[in-house]
């Protein structure tokens, strides 16, 4: 709104309308960086490049594209571990606090430019000695512990890719990505705490390896929770050993400006997850300009906060590349935000504290928190009191990110956390975006509850219809129509998948995957996945990686997967399940089935709920109708069912649902 006023806003008859304050205080309309954009993107880009990072040498060209094939920044050299750690020590600012870490036991630990330099240093000559070398990849599976962001800053610092793999995630997972990657190396400790106990990730390892994965030839192993873990003689070696024993000094390399920085593996529309990789110069430019702008940085004196896990890309891009690039001082911790207290070990869930977002907030003076609508929900349920109950004025930015936050959520996160007087981002962005895409920026834009608003400056994005003409007003689907330098550079491995997966639905434009919406101020609402990928609290799971779990177990001969909606998570997942001739129902199966997920692909995505049914609905050319499934899931009317072989079939599922539904 060019008057600056933040726009009421309302939702089924009910209306939102933020303090006068928050609106006074919300905007500028600063608009030059866009019009910078918008004269010439790559320009722009450029810029920030040279703005943002130290290049040991400058680039000649600014962008290659040979669509789908971005090269940003080609001729240019730089170090990320040097841009993130050693530029700032050496402009005397070696004492700032990079993180503060909050173990979830209670032991904290003050860590700055000047001890992170000191760690990855050592750490980086550590990998050396057991033999990595440039363009290699290594797997880390840790806990959010300190030591997590030293390992991919070391491989950084020696042009060694990392591949993080999320802690929650099975030793399948591990596996998998190992092979995948023909990592060398898996650094890892032997447990993290959750929830009041040591959780094992070592043992995870041992298994993973067993089912094999030959490139790997060492495993890194961090004493975090004392479990005492087994160790293979050769093969197994503890951190604190090895940084014993490891040269202080480890210079930073230059590396090309599309050196690979990372694989992350995230969920497609098939079983096999598809590594996506992300190279160094355009990547580290986008996240250190978003983190800069999106999130309105002082890093002299903010203590900022994105509360996520870096097992995620929201963790690598906000708790690590971006944050430290900036040179700010960040929040980082382990664990979840209801944890139990000591004296309530072994009490109800009920006894345990809800507030340790809030007082972590209160003790360090927090001034951003990034986090999830999923959780947003929790905290909404747990009740105000918790907030309440804290001094939480130091906030001044709130962000969001992961799947769309409703209108309710967006206004509680805005009263109860921001008081009224913090912006809200509510950032769109995906692990193959690298970085932000779509967010307001604080004091630029005006906010409405409940839509990342536009693109960032330098971002183009356009919502289309199923022929791909663009939609100005109403639904369709999400696109992006320019490269942008922190964009995924392929899925390793896989050419061709990169190319269907992403640039062949709309010629030309990248396509997310997602459904918008376009309203009459031109703002995009993101209406989530339309391919049969679930978002679970955030986290993309695909319906056939848990329908090939599910088969997997011994007693099912097919299985369909959808996501239901579901208040807290977003989407929940449902499997309905057709059990062999030989095997009979009973809730002890139906409970084994579900944990053989969890066992398979990891706690995360292991089902709500598992329906054992006589037939799956299917059209006559054999398609299995998700939507039908989604309804009955949802508790839904079916609406159309005459396509369907035998529509018989949806009452005798809706039966077995509702006798089956224990959640
Ligand atoms: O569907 C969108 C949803 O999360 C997907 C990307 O998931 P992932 O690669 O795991 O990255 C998550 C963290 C960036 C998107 O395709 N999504 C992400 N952010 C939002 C969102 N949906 C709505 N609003 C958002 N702000």
């Amino acid at each position: 709104m060019a008057d600056g006023s933040i726009e009421v806003y309302e939702s089924e008859g009910r209306r939102f309308p933020p303090s006068a304050e928050f609106a006074a205080a919300a905007l500028t309309n600063d608009r030059s960086l866009y019009d910078e954009a918008d004269a010439d993107f790559e320009a722009f880009w450029a810029r920030q490049a040279r703005e943002l990072l130290t290049w040991s040498k400058d680039f000649d060209t600014i962008l290659e594209w040979d669509l789908p094939f971005a090269k940003w920044f080609p001729g240019g050299e730089l170090n990320v571990s040097e841009n993130c750690l050693d530029r700032h020590v050496a402009a005397g600012r070696g004492d700032r606090v990079a993180y503060h870490f909050e173990g979830e036991p209670g032991d904290t630990r003050t860590i700055t430019y000047a001890d992170l330099l000191a760690d990855v240093e050592r750490f980086a000559n550590v990998l050396k000695g057991l033999g990595l070398r440039k363009g290699d990849r290594l797997a880390i599976y840790m806990p959010m512990i300190p030591e997590l962001p030293v390992a991919m800053l070391a491989c950084t610092r020696i042009g060694v890719a990392h591949s993080v793999i999320f802690g929650g995630f099975s030793p399948d997972a591990i596996t998998d990505r190992c092979v995948d990657a023909e990592a060398k190396v898996i650094i890892t400790a032997d447990a993290g705490y959750r929830r009041g106990e040591p959780s094992a990730l070592k043992p995870n390892v041992d298994a993973a390896l067993e089912v094999g994965a030959p490139s790997v030839e060492h495993v890194i192993v961090v004493d975090r929770c004392g479990t005492d873990p087994m160790m293979v003689d050769g093969r197994d070696h503890w951190w604190h050993d090895l940084m014993a024993e490891a040269e202080p000094r480890c210079p930073a390399e230059p590396m090309d400006a599309e050196q690979l920085l990372y694989l992350l593996y995230t969920s497609g529309t098939t079983a096999k997850p598809k590594g996506i990789m992300h190279t160094t110069g355009g990547y580290l430019t986008q996240v250190a300009f978003t983190h800069k702008y999106v999130f309105d940085l002082r890093p002299d004196t903010d203590v900022y906060w994105c509360a996520a896990d870096i097992g995620w890309v929201t963790g690598h891009s906000y708790i690590v590349y971006g944050p430290l690039t900036n040179g700010c001082t960040s929040v980082m911790y382990e664990g979840t935000p209801d944890t139990p207290l000591p004296e309530h070990r072994d009490g109800d869930r009920a006894d345990w504290r809800k507030d340790r977002l809030w007082d972590i907030i209160e003790r360090y003076g927090v001034t951003q928190l990034y986090t999830a609508p999923t959780a947003i929900r929790t905290f909404m349920k747990w009740g105000d009191e918790w907030p309440d109950a804290h001094d939480l004025s130091t906030l001044r930015v709130l962000g969001t990110v992961g799947e769309p936050i409703n209108p309710e959520a967006w206004m509680w996160y805005h009263r109860h956390i921001g008081r009224e007087s913090c912006p809200i981002v509510d950032t769109w962005w995906q692990t193959e975006t690298g970085g932000h895409m779509i967010t307001p920026l604080p004091g630029v834009t005006t906010t409405k509850p409940g839509t990342a608003t536009n693109p960032i400056p330098g971002v183009y994005a356009e919502v289309v219809d199923d022929d791909g003409n663009a939609v100005t007003e109403g639904g369709g689907y999400l696109t992006i129509t320019k490269p942008w330098p922190s964009m995924l550079r392929g899925i390793w491995g896989d050419e061709d998948r990169y190319r269907d997966t992403y640039w062949s639905t709309y010629e030309g434009r990248y396509f997310a995957g997602d459904g918008a919406r376009v309203d009459d101020d031109g703002y995009i609402w993101i209406l989530g996945r339309v391919d049969d990928v679930m978002n679970v609290s955030g986290h993309r799971i695909s319906t056939s990686e848990v329908e090939s779990a599910l088969v997997d177990h011994p007693a099912v001969a097919e299985a369909a997967v959808v996501g239901a909606t579901d208040e807290i998570t977003g989407q929940a997942i449902v499997g309905y399940v057709i059990l062999r001739g030989t095997a009979s129902a009973s809730d002890d199966l139906r409970e084994e089935i579900r944990q053989h997920v969890a066992k398979k692909l990891g706690a995360t995505a292991r089902p709500k709920a598992v329906f054992l049914v006589p037939d799956l609905p299917k059209t006559r050319s054999g398609k299995i109708m998700r939507r039908l499934l989604r309804d009955v899931a949802d508790g839904h009317d079916l609406g159309d069912t005459t396509t369907l072989a035998d529509p018989n079939v949806v009452e005798a599922i809706r039966a077995g649902a509702e006798a089956g539904d224990d959640d």
